[in-house]
């Protein structure tokens, strides 16, 4: 069976094949350098290169997969959450493909494609596990007994961790997407250096929250640049640079601290020894490195998408369609699935992919 996967919920384009599982062949194209000029991504520049790009890529995906298009058993496609016009962009695609081959066309909660990502992965993580769902737009621990068995065990309850490192980022003049920005300025910086908050560390619960940081570092920007006023011209670029640096690296620590502390309380309360990790922050070496150390003591095995597939791709949507049907939650039979009318769920709620903890 094979499973063209088509993303666009945001500002990339991904399109893949899987078949059974295996990934076939997958392309992507970021529009990073697109928004970049506009500090965010610009909803309407995004839906229109969405236009653009989405069929050379779903071209260029069969060449490579060496199948042809009426060798795909089903489009599979990101319905929510994400951008309107972005989605549609997607969906309209997938759906009139899927019309065109008389196959049927499935829609996909996004964040189910990145909480299943991890098993793009070799060796792939066993089911039970938690996992540390870190993106631009979403923070969440989610206990995962199987596929479409998501129990939610805490989320953030203002900024996601991504949106965090974005909109610290800018505040220090980082360019868009201020994430990989703020993780290579934190290198040269030394966090110990300056004291910042870890929002709810010991709140007792598994939720989240990001916006006070925010606050912290937009203070403690404001105060050295009224200190670097006082400095002459040459010695104030290196003074903030420096400053910024040790910041970037506080602000990295802080953030990182709270998600790894959030994940080993999940653990001990689950009693599960599995830990993966999916989303755009999970591309953070800080992260990476801290939790790997935290977790080998305690004999907790952790799990990371490939780099290429914690930011959004089409091959997370391939393969949670491929998933469900496998796992008997889609029956390609059924009307539902047949393509034609279609709508899609910029708010898709996740209470509709999975069950709140009491
Ligand atoms: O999963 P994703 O591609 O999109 C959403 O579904 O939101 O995640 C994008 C987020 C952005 O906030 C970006 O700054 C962050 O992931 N990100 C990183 C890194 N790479 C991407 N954050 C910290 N360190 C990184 N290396
Ligand atoms: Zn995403």
């Amino acid at each position: 069976m094979y499973i063209l996967g088509i993303e666009t919920s945001c500002d990339e384009t991904g399109v893949a094949v899987v078949s059974s599982k295996a990934l076939l062949a997958h392309a992507l194209y970021s529009q990073v350098d697109m928004h970049q000029a506009y500090g965010g991504v610009v909803p309407e520049l995004a839906s229109r290169d969405h236009i653009q790009r989405i069929v050379p890529l779903a071209q260029q995906v069969l060449k490579d997969a060496g199948l042809g298009l009426e060798q795909i058993n089903a489009v599979a496609y990101t319905a929510g959450p994400g951008l309107a016009g972005a989605l549609l962009v997607g969906a309209s695609v997938a759906q009139a493909l899927a019309f065109g081959l008389g196959k049927p066309a499935l829609a996909i909660h996004h964040l189910e494609g990145h909480l299943l990502s991890p098993l793009l992965s070799s060796p792939r993580p066993n089911f039970p596990f938690i996992a540390l769902l870190v993106s631009g737009g979403h923070t969440q621990l989610m206990q995962v007994q199987g596929v479409g068995q998501y129990t939610l065990l805490g989320e953030t309850l203002d900024d996601a961790a991504g949106e965090a490192f974005d909109k610290t980022a800018k505040l220090l003049g980082l360019p868009y997407p201020g994430g990989p920005a703020l993780a290579s300025l934190a290198e040269k910086g030394d966090a110990k250096k300056i004291k910042l908050p870890r929002p709810m560390l010991n709140s007792g619960n598994l939720d989240f929250s990001f916006s006070g940081l925010k606050t912290a570092v937009l203070t403690r920007s404001r105060a050295l640049k009224e200190l670097a006023e006082n400095l002459a011209e040459e010695e104030k670029t290196t003074f903030l640079a420096h400053q910024y640096a040790d910041l970037a690296a506080a602000t990295q620590a802080a953030i990182v601290e709270v998600l790894v502390s959030k994940s080993l309380a999940a653990l001990a309360s689950t009693g599960l020894k599995t830990l993966v990790v999916a989303g755009g922050v999970g591309a953070n070496l800080h992260l990476r490195q801290t939790l790997n150390s935290a977790l080998d003591k305690l004999g907790i095995q952790v799990f990371y998408p490939p780099l290429e597939f914690c930011t959004d791709n089409g091959a997370m949507i391939a393969l949670a369609a491929c998933l469900r049907i496998e796992a008997g939650l889609i029956d390609l039979n059924q009307a539902e699935f047949k393509a034609g009318a279609f709508s899609i769920k910029p708010r898709w709620p996740l209470t509709s992919i999975c069950t709140l903890r009491t």
